[in-house]
């Protein structure tokens, strides 16, 4: 029996693999083990989550950010980025644009601005909560305290999605300037879950000087720290970073890993991003198939979506936009999906 297929019917049935394992089902992927997989993970999917596709509205509220990240193409020192943030109002707007279209759940994300206090980010917060009560907020604005986390939290944010990079500590460190550090990003995510978040971790598929004993890593936390999200996408260079001229990562790879990332975690809410849909046309649908469960459209004001820009041709215009949604809900309806309006919480059988 071929490995690939033999390793793909263990994870479905115990849900881990052991490190090697993890790294051989990848080294093995070819089209056959590809679809294999595929076929597996969705009907997976299928049995937690139907045919449902889960939207969240997703507000870029500032590409200010404190960190050099190598591969970003906001880091601190591309001073060729135009700097944005939004105000409340602003972003209360997106919320109210985003309600009508049948947003149930708005991600507010961006990059470490240290403008957004405790205090303000509490404020917008609960506006939110009180206009919407029905809705849920998202959080995606990078390391911060437990305390600061807590507050965000009880001001009314139930989710937090903080993407882990890499599970290995040299590639993170490979990844990131020195004064960034892989405990602390680790003990974020511990503090989030601690807290009672519904917490999102995540990495680049094909990062650079990324090795499948790497991903092999990902995948084993992943299956151990059972995250309740998981962002997953191709690696795309930013001209204004070190890593100008690496590779992209494939849509093919990340679909695949898609496909694990699901048979290891069932109930996960694994979004087909918007890296994805920018490296394939048709990417999106392409991570559905394979696995994914969740599309995050941006509802930022157009003005600001080009400056937003993580990597070359990030995609902001066509389907993306929310404007938009209704091409995307075909696209979904086309491969036998369908966008739904509904909080879109994880389906633990508790
Ligand atoms: N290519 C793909 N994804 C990227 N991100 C940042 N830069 C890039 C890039 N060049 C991802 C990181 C970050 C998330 C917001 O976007 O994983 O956590």
């Amino acid at each position: 029996m071929n490995d690939a297929l033999f390793l793909t019917d263990k994870l479905a049935c115990d849900h881990s693999l052991s490190l090697e394992e993890y790294a051989l089902l990848i080294s093995l992927r070819d089209a056959k083990s590809q679809q294999y997989i595929a076929e597996k993970a969705a009907s997976v999917r299928k049995t937690i989550y139907k045919n449902s596709v889960f939207i969240r509205g997703l507000i870029e509220i500032s590409n200010y950010c404190k960190n050099d990240c190598l591969y970003c193409g906001i880091r601190r020192s591309n001073s060729s980025c135009e700097r944005y943030r939004l105000s409340e109002e602003e972003i209360l707007s997106c919320c109210d644009e985003g309600y009508l279209l049948g947003f149930r759940t708005f991600v507010m994300q961006g990059g470490e601005d240290p403008y957004f206090t405790d205090a303000i980010l509490c404020g917008i917060i609960s506006k939110i909560k009180n206009k919407y009560p029905d809705c849920a907020i998202t959080l995606s604005l990078g390391e911060r305290s437990f305390e600061s986390y807590k507050r965000l939290y009880d001001a009314g944010a139930s989710r937090y999605l903080l993407r882990h990079e890499t599970a290995d500590e040299c590639h993170y460190a490979q990844l990131h300037p020195k004064e960034m550090s892989f405990d602390r990003r680790m003990k974020c995510l511990k503090d989030l879950k601690q807290i009672g978040y519904q917490t999102g971790c995540g990495f680049m598929v094909s990062s650079p000087h990324q090795t499948n004993a790497m991903l092999a890593k990902d995948l084993k936390f992943i299956e151990e720290f059972k995250p309740d999200m998981c962002g997953i996408g191709p690696f795309i260079p930013h001209r204004a970073t070190p890593f100008s001229n690496m590779p992209s990562g494939t849509a093919e790879l990340t679909c695949y890993l898609l496909s694990i990332i699901r048979l290891i975690h069932p109930p996960i809410l694994l979004p087909a991003t918007t890296a994805l849909g920018t490296l394939d046309e048709f990417g999106r649908e392409k991570g559905i198939k394979a696995g994914a469960n969740v599309v995050m459209p941006n509802l930022s004001p157009s003005c600001v979506r080009a400056k937003y820009e993580l990597y070359n041709n990030k995609l902001y215009s066509r389907s993306e936009s929310a404007q938009e949604i209704e091409e995307l809900k075909k696209r979904i309806r086309n491969i036998g999906y369908e966008v739904v309006t509904d909080r879109g919480d994880i389906r633990l059988n508790k």
